[in-house]
């Protein structure tokens, strides 16, 4: 049996929550982890991985970009998948171009957005100020990309 890796980076929780979502609908076991604190040595035992993380006022997070551009040699030799969390939904091939090294772009079988929430509770109280100006009605603070998440599922399961 393949060993599964998901690998994520969540500033408020809700890229996580998703990627638990995945993990959960899976047929067979695959890990999960944040990439802070992941230890690196262990990327070697995994044969699939999954890497991505949120977008923030245009970018992704600092963490994915530094930990893809370190780790470029191991993670391409596996299958892998990048995944973007975010609202928009024309741009996730756009972010993850941005983020990830050309070399990896290019090596990974999928590229896609898994969708995104916006929980104004969950955000600290100047960003909260922001985004409810930004979208101020809670239709748009979810977007699901169910498309997205299948297609991440279907990579996982080989
Ligand atoms: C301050 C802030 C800025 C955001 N900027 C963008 C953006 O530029 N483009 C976008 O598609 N989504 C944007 N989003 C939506 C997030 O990508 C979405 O909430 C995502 O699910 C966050 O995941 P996380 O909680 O795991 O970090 C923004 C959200 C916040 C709170």
């Amino acid at each position: 049996m393949a060993k599964t890796l998901i690998l994520y980076f969540s500033s408020h929780g809700n890229t996580e929550k998703i990627v638990k979502e995945i993990q959960a609908q899976l047929r067979e076991p695959c890990d999960l982890a944040p990439i802070k604190g992941f230890k690196v040595s262990k990327l070697a035992e995994y044969d699939r991985i999954a890497l991505g993380g949120s977008i923030h006022a245009g970018r992704m997070q600092k963490q994915v970009k530094a930990f893809a551009e370190k780790n470029t040699s191991v993670l391409a030799t596996k299958p892998l998948a990048l995944f973007v969390g975010c609202l928009d939904k024309e741009k996730p091939v756009e972010y993850i171009e941005a983020t990830f090294p050309p070399e990896l772009v290019a090596h990974a079988t999928l590229k896609t957005g898994v969708g995104g929430d916006v929980v104004i509770e969950n955000l600290p109280g100047f960003m909260r100020m922001i985004m409810k100006k930004i979208t101020p009605t809670e239709d748009m603070r979810h977007s699901p990309n169910a498309e997205g998440r299948e297609a991440l599922k279907k990579f996982l399961e080989g």
